[in-house]
């Protein structure tokens, strides 16, 4: 071979590092997305694609657009961005899965104890992205090879935000997730990722911050410099996350959508300067909608109605939540605000 072919053939079989981010809907790599699975009842009578349309955001997308094929596709976004997960690679990939209801082939059992938290982290070498969402028994493990999106998340609506950040971001993360306490139910913390990151150790572990302040706020700098603000509380913090937090947090009202579908649901309150608002009924712009109650949406996110803050995470408003783990993303990124702004319809009135 000579020189030329061979510095051809090197530059093929490079693999650059680092490429570990967050996918978009047509498989470009992407500094954050938002994607918002719709409930079952507000498609097209197709059986076979019930529950499984959702719409999708990005910085580029010009607001939401319909998903480009079905959330159980591994070529959307949210099956593209997993797909490492489910290539057999090497120790060169850290992942924690982390779910308060895990998927039933994991072996592990929902608790409540735990923090009601869901996500996914994902990283190499470089860097690697943060996904947090809503879904029960989700993603499937790494060993059953395949992305796959479970039945009993296709009634409701779901939220998913994914995030790519640079490698060092992931020690503030970490630490976020030592309030969160999550269940999880599978890792691999290989190589020195987990000498780099000793307290994904420990979240591995099922350790949990020890002493107050049983709350934790860190701003986070996406892969282009995005500023996002991640909430994070332990259970003894005793309190909502909305009306006992953020709200005061963010210097706004707040408007919060979330499961309304449990027992001891937190009302409307109003009793501070600011006011956390239920949502009742969210709808999507345009003829086609499509628009639909809380009672149909599992999803767990809330927007300041006059100012760009908005936040998607895996809480809910009600009593026993006080006292679990959990959290919420949030940032002032126009593009993430003025999508979510307009989609609360109505809300319900405080002293109801
Ligand atoms: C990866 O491949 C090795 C060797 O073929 C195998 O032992 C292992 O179970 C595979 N892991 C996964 C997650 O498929
Ligand atoms: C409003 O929220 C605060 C903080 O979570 C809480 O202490 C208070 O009891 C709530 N008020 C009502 C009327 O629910
Ligand atoms: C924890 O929450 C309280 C409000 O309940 C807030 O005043 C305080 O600043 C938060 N602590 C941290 C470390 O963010
Ligand atoms: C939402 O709930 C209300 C009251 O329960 C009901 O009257 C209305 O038809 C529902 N709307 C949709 C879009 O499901």
């Amino acid at each position: 071979m000579d020189a030329l072919s061979l510095l051809l053939s090197a530059a093929l079989l490079w693999v650059p590092v680092g490429t570990l981010t967050c996918y978009g809907d047509s498989g470009q790599p992407v500094d954050w997305f938002v994607v918002y699975k719709l409930p079952a009842h507000t498609g097209p009578g197709d059986a076979a694609q019930r529950g499984l349309r959702y719409k999708y955001l990005d910085e580029d997308s010009g607001g939401w657009r319909d998903g480009a094929g079905l959330i159980s596709s591994s070529t959307g976004a949210v099956g593209r961005s997993l797909l490492p997960l489910y290539r057999n690679t090497t120790s060169q990939l850290a992942f924690l899965l982390y779910n308060d209801q895990p998927p039933r082939p994991s072996g592990s059992q929902d608790s409540s104890s735990r923090g009601h938290t869901k996500g996914v982290l994902l990283l190499d070498q470089e860097g690697g992205f943060w996904l947090i969402h809503s879904v029960p028994n989700f993603p499937p493990p790494a060993s059953s090879a395949a992305y796959s999106w479970p039945p009993s998340a296709r009634n409701y609506g779901q939220t998913l935000i994914c995030v790519s950040f640079p490698l060092t971001q992931f020690l503030d993360i970490s630490r976020q997730l030592t309030y969160t306490y999550p269940l999880v139910y599978d890792h691999r913390l290989e190589g020195d990722f987990a000498q780099k990151f000793p307290h994904l150790e420990e979240v591995v572990k099922g350790h949990h911050v020890r002493q107050g302040p049983w709350n934790s706020s860190v701003t986070l700098t996406s892969n282009k410099g995005h500023v996002f603000q991640s909430f994070a509380k332990f259970g003894n913090f005793g309190d909502d996350l909305y009306s006992g937090w953020l709200v005061e947090a963010l210097g706004s009202d707040l408007q919060v959508q979330f499961w309304q579908r449990s027992s001891g649901i937190l009302p409307s309150n109003c009793s501070g300067v600011q006011h956390v608002l239920d949502v009742t009924q969210t709808a999507f712009p345009g003829l086609a909608g499509p628009a639909f109650n809380a009672t149909e949406d599992h999803s767990k996110w809330c927007v300041a109605p006059e100012r760009p803050w908005a936040c998607v995470g895996d809480m809910n408003r009600n009593k026993r939540e006080e006292h679990r783990g959990g959290g919420t993303l949030c940032a002032q990124l126009p593009a993430l605000w003025k999508a979510f702004q307009p989609l609360v319809k109505a809300w319900e009135p405080c002293g109801k």
